[in-house]
């Protein structure tokens, strides 16, 4: 089939989470299955200009019109890439905002990014089906049943909505319905209307035909006060068309094995080189060689409440009582950056701190570290668990969403297992998971089985693609009752270098 992917990041040109990796990977496995697919980003700052592919949309916008262009359609691994260009829009320092906050236009941005993409939809790819992910598509799927409800080449294209991240639903006061061009009609609780204000996200759960999360877990708890934020009663409503679809990864760019990034590569059958890429981590963050026999915890992430930083903040000292060293990456949330800096100073030679975004850091943490913390109060999936699976770095996680899905607990008895989890939402209960791992990790045999437990295991995209696809078809069928499914057969594209175009990436480190 043919897909239009749409979003508001994707790698190898814009990322701030995960987002943008899943956005990159799962269109080159459907590419590998025989579909087509096409994806529509903003231009950001940093992504070089080419020549238009349609010069001028037109765009409503408060009272007004807008005429962005849309650039690109060259092909990426078999992807093909359109930009939705505007430069006072996406051309800024930021994605979706700066260190003081979210731009205030944020609304403006992505109704014009979701009227682009049905504008591409309709004049230059047209799809066999459209795939939304997260708040900033939201409004795609609304405006395509409402305001092209009549419209010959879009009324049947099925919609399939993916939701990352249910704690970020793009909610705007009541303005944003004339400033960003909504139709007004809509502005109800039917539709977009959360308790007097509007909410993109809910758009998109509203009135998509297929809603999708990124693990089975997560899919279940959406459908909970707890882990809906405010938005379960709509997902419990459309439980029939919701589905978990565990995120894949991509071993391409993951792998210890092939890793350009790492001190030394290794693999199952040579361990070796991981304690190379050890050092090499200890003395990037000027931890004393001393303490390299003892285990190295490392962090990866984005500073975040969703992240379980509070359980980090309250047992810190407990933590580093422990005979062990911490290394951590990350940023966002100024109050999370200040407690990581003040012990990276309260511990020095154990404790390394670096507050940044840095691609080729994360991959030496994930090769370097003995073990992987991940305390998340919720996680619809997470991808950094997985990744330390293959470079035999044993994932300590709270059993919550994608992290329950993917890490099994260590049974000693049987060698089963790939990592340590906890349950409740406490700093006690994640003290007790790093005991155990701590303790496990003096017997050097048993600690090589869980690492290699965690290696062999295989997160590939190959599966999960399946599986959407096997989704784009049932909407489709949806949409054309009686009616057998569109047959594609892909012209051969030539392959270009996304090394290059990765260089350009605009990055920033939180959503
Ligand atoms: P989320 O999308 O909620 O941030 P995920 O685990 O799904 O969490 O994905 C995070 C992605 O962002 C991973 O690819 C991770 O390596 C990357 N990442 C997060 N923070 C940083 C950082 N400070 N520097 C480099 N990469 C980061
Ligand atoms: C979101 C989630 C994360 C998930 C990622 C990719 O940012 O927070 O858990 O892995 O999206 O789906």
């Amino acid at each position: 089939m043919k897909i239009l992917f749409v979003a508001s990041e994707g790698l190898p040109f814009s990322k701030t989470g995960g987002l943008a990796d899943v956005v990159e990977a799962l269109p080159k496995a459907l590419v590998q299955q025989g579909h087509e697919v096409a994806v529509v980003l903003p231009r950001y700052r940093g992504a070089p200009n080419d020549a238009a592919v349609y010069p001028s949309v037109t765009v409503p916008m408060g009272g007004k019109l807008r005429f962005p262009s849309v650039g690109g359609g060259q092909v990426l691994d078999g992807v093909r890439y359109f930009f939705v260009e505007d430069s006072e829009y996406y051309d800024r320092d930021g994605i979706y905002g700066t260190s003081g906050g979210d731009f205030p236009d944020n609304a403006e941005r992505y109704s014009e990014l979701c009227r682009a993409a049905i504008e591409v939809a309709k004049h230059v790819w047209r799809p066999d089906a459209i795939h939304c992910h997260d708040w900033q598509t939201g409004l795609l799927p609304l405006l395509l049943r409402i305001s092209y409800a009549e419209d010959p080449l879009l009324k049947d294209t099925p919609v399939i909505f993916t939701i990352h991240n249910m704690g970020y639903q793009g909610v705007f006061g009541r303005a944003a319905i004339e400033r960003a061009g909504i139709p007004a009609q809509t502005f109800h609780p039917g539709a977009l209307e959360y308790f007097g204000s509007v909410n993109f996200l809910k758009a998109g759960l509203v009135f998509s035909d297929y809603l999708t999360t990124v693990s089975r877990k997560y899919a279940e708890e959406i459908r909970t006060p707890e882990f809906g934020y405010g938005l379960d009663g709509v997902a419990r409503g459309r439980g029939d068309r919701l589905v978990g679809i565990l995120n894949g990864v991509d071993y391409t760019a993951w792998n210890p094995e092939t890793d350009a990034l790492i001190a030394q590569k290794f693999s199952f059958k040579h361990l070796a080189g991981k304690f190379a890429c050890k050092t090499h981590l200890l003395q990037i963050f000027g931890i004393s060689p001393a303490h390299a026999a003892r285990p190295l915890i490392g962090i990866v992430s984005r500073f975040a409440d969703q992240k379980g930083f509070d359980l980090i903040a309250e047992r810190a000292h407990e933590l580093l009582r422990e005979e062990l060293s911490l290394v951590v990456l990350g940023s966002g949330d100024r109050r999370y950056e200040e407690l990581f800096e003040s012990l990276a100073a309260a511990y020095p030679g154990r404790v390394g701190v670096r507050v940044a975004y840095d691609n080729t850091l994360a991959h030496k943490i994930e090769a370097g570290a003995d073990m992987f913390l991940m305390p998340s109060r919720y996680e619809p999936c997470g991808l950094n668990q997985i990744y330390s699976l293959k470079y035999g770095t044993v994932p300590v996680v709270r059993a919550t969403g994608g992290l329950d899905d993917t890490i099994e607990t260590f049974d000693l008895e049987h060698g089963t297992g790939t990592g340590f989890k906890f349950g409740e939402y406490s700093g006690a209960a994640m003290m007790y998971a790093v005991r155990q791992a701590l303790h496990h990790y003096i017997d050097e045999r048993i600690w090589k089985r869980i690492q290699l437990n965690g290696m062999a295991k295989d997160f590939s995209w190959a599966a999960p693609a399946r599986e959407y696809a096997k989704l784009y078809e049932a909407a489709w069928s949806l949409r054309h009752p009686g009616q057998s499914l569109p047959v594609i057969v892909p012209a051969p594209e030539p392959k270009q270098a996304r090394a290059a175009a990765r260089n350009q990436t605009t990055l920033r480190s939180s959503n």
